[in-house]
Parts: C-alpha cells; structure tokens; sequence
C-alpha cells in the first residue's frame, strides 16, 4: 500500500484547507470513487450521489462508455489546439448540432465560457445583424441568475458574495424579474439596442425555481417580436436533467442560442458548447474567439459517447418518470411535516424548501445528516436542499433514498 492511501478524509481535508484557496466550502466528506449513482469516501462508505457534480454526471459515475471513449482517444491524439484540423471534431460537431437541431456549434470547456461565448456572439451579431451602433447592445438578463464566475457574469449577478470587491463591471445588461413577462415587454421595448435574452429555464443555484408554465415559449415569442435572440443557459438543465433533452422542450421552444456544458461529457472531461444556425454563428471570423482546448480531441469523442448514451439509456424519460415519484413520495411526507415546506422542481432536478429563515444552518445540518445515512446533498441557499441523482437511478435505488430522505427530515421535526 502506497502512503497516499493510508491518508484518512480528516488528513485531505486539512491539505485542502491548508495548501487550497478557500473558495468552496464543501460537505466535510472525501470521496475517492464513483460508480453510477454511487460514490465511496476514502474510509470505504458508500453514499448515494444526490447532486451528481451540479447535473454534469447525468449518465452516472464513471460511465464505462463515455471512459472508454476518452481512454481511447487520449492514447491515440490528445490535443492539437485549433492551429490544424483534427479527425474528431467534424464528426463532433455534425453530430451535436444534428442532435439539437441547429447549423452550427462552437466548442469550448466550462459551461461559464460558453455562457461568455453566446454574450459575445449575441453582440457581435446585434452590430453587424441588426444593425445596433456600436458599443450600445443591451443583454437583458433575470434576478437571482447564476450563469458562472467570470467577470462580465458577476456583473450581472445579484449574490453579493459573488460580486463583492470584483469590480469594476461589464456595463451592456438589464436586469428583470424572472418568471414575469410583462418585465421582459418593457425591457424590450425601453430600447432599439437590446439583442438578447439570457435566461435559465429553470434557475438551478438560486433554488431549483421552476417558472409558470407558459413563460419560455410567451418570452420567445416576445423576443422574436422585438427581434432580439433568445439565448438559452441549459448548463444545469439540459442533457435529460429535467426530463427531456433540454428543459425548453417542456414548451416547445428551440432557444436562438443554447448554451450547453456539464453533462455533455457525462462528467468525466470539462466540454461546453454554443449552439445557433448560420444567420447568429456566422458572425464570428478567425481570430475573433477560441481556447486551446476547445474543440479538442478527447472532448469531442467523450461528448458523442456521453450524448449516445442518454439516448441508448433513455435518461429522459427516466428522469421524467422517477421526478415525478420523488416529488409524489416527498410532497407526502412534507403535507405532516414541520421542517420541510415544499418539494418542486422538474425531471430529476428538484429541491425541497426548509422551514427556517435563509440564513439558517439548518438545511447545511440535515445535510449532514444526510451524508451520515448514506446519501450526498448540498443546500443551494440556507433554507433550500437541491436534489439532482444521476438520471441512471433505477426505481429501487430511488425509493431507498426517498427513505434515507424522510427518515433524516424525521430527526429534524421539531
Ligand atoms: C446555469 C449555469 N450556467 C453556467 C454555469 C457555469 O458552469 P461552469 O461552472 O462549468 O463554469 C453553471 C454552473 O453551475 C450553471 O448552473
């Protein structure tokens, strides 16, 4: 046995707390191996996976097809930058735009790159599309988004912790109320220069808000009035998390720009990627916009591999079918219960609302309490636990964890 194996959780931990910047402040469990929808800490405990990396390992820990996949192509050609061609890419790129139905893709890693990406194109095509002066374009965006950590995304973020001594910020973005399209009409209307609308269609982080039915296709249909795109983040929505491909499905909205990430690797590689048809994509020249990595080698194999796999493994339709029985099961326990007020969400992405002010410890507590019975779960805010299993979960596993779920919201009922 190595020295590194004999280290104990208590030991990583305090290398990480020690020699890593404090940017994260994880569940005080060190996992060290995945399988499905299970992962074991350094001890050897095994825990049922409720988050699944924020949806990036939709298709389960360690998916032997989408690692066979990467491990083919990492000894075979790595990474060549887009300086030449590569034998992956085109073959990527045909398929994912078949797959979601548009002209064209441009790849890049992390989702909050890609999110940068459809901001620019959107600019880039108000000034030489629609004919916006320059410098003018405005980005309406909703309250209580997250779309990642970049500079020009915290610009438009309300987490004051997020924010908070990073400026000076991005100018070009206006901020709305989400779920409310008479918000969206005046924003519209108060200027020529608007060219786009970012938009979650449901808002993950800020607690698995679910907006009115209705809304995503009434706001295409404003923003195609007032010509302005479209632009969906399905980062933490898409890829079967919600119980259809893309959670603009529900309404049958196909977004102008879709921004993709996560699991579009199932997990196992960072991939990202923007979506439009030719009259958007078309915009961007050489030079204009790029990564190293975007595009390589390894990402494109690992991305065909893990979307032929939500397809052969129907993950959707699991994902929509077992949704719909947490969300049964839990909204039962919750209609005699004292400390959880509310189960919601769609598909296999859903969060429960604890009773207790948001800045409480109290949802933190339960989930760890959680972990000691065996099942993986992060609050998104104080008061709100989201709850987002591999869509691999059989029915059995499910209603095992419902079980774990209950009997710990038990030991809380006051
Ligand atoms: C909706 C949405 N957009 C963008 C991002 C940023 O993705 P990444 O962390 O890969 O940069 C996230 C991450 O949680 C997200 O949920």
């Amino acid at each position: 046995m190595s020295v590194l194996e004999k280290i104990t959780s208590e030991e990583l931990i305090a290398l990480e707390d020690k020699y890593g910047a404090h940017n994260y402040h994880p569940l005080p469990v060190v996992l060290s191996r995945g399988e499905g929808v299970y992962v074991w800490d350094v001890e050897g405990k095994k825990y049922y996976d409720f988050l699944s990396a924020y949806s990036a390992v939709n298709q389960g820990h360690c998916h032997p097809k989408i690692v066979g996949a990467m491990v083919q192509q990492a000894q075979t050609l790595t990474l060549t930058s887009r300086a030449f061609y590569n034998d992956q890419l085109g073959p990527y790129e045909q398929f994912v735009t078949q797959y979601f139905g548009f002209d064209k893709m441009l790849p890049m890693n992390t989702g909050a790159e890609a999110v940068e990406t459809a901001l620019k194109l959107c600019r880039k095509w108000a000034y030489e599309v629609k004919g916006v002066a320059e410098h003018q374009a405005q980005i309406i965006v909703c309250e209580g988004n997250f779309h990642g950590r970049t500079t020009t995304i915290i610009s438009f973020s309300n987490d004051e912790n997020a924010r908070r001594n990073f400026g000076p910020y991005t100018d070009g973005f206006i901020k709305i109320e989400y779920d409310n399209l008479e918000a969206l009409e005046q924003a519209l209307q108060s200027s020529p220069n608007v060219a786009g609308f970012l938009v979650e269609p449901i808002q993950g982080e800020a607690g698995v808000y679910v907006p009115s039915e209705g809304y995503l296709a009434k706001a295409k249909a404003l923003c195609e009035q007032y010509n302005v795109l479209f632009i969906a983040d399905e980062v933490q929505t898409g890829i079967a998390r919600t119980g259809k491909l893309l959670a603009v499905h529900h309404e049958n909205v196909q977004p102008d720009v879709l921004i993709l990430g996560k699991a579009i690797s199932g997990g196992v590689y960072p991939v990202s990627a923007v979506l439009a048809n030719n009259s958007i994509m078309n915009v961007i020249k050489p030079g204009q916009h790029g990564s190293t990595f975007g595009g390589n080698p390894i990402a494109a194999a690992v991305a065909v591999a893990a979307l032929e796999v939500v397809e052969e493994e129907r993950l959707a339709q699991n994902a929509e079918r077992l949704g719909i029985i947490f969300r049964e099961k839990i909204g039962a326990y919750i209609q005699n219960s004292n400390i959880a007020t509310l189960v919601r969400g769609k598909g296999l992405l859903n969060a429960i609302v604890i009773n207790d002010v948001e800045e409480s410890s109290t949802a933190w507590d339960i989930c760890m309490a959680l972990r000691d019975n065996g099942l993986l779960a992060k609050p998104t805010h104080g008061n709100i636990i989201r709850f987002a299993p591999p869509l691999v979960m059989t029915e059995p596993q499910l209603l095992e964890c419902v079980g774990i779920i209950t009997r710990t919201l038990q030991q809380f009922e006051r």
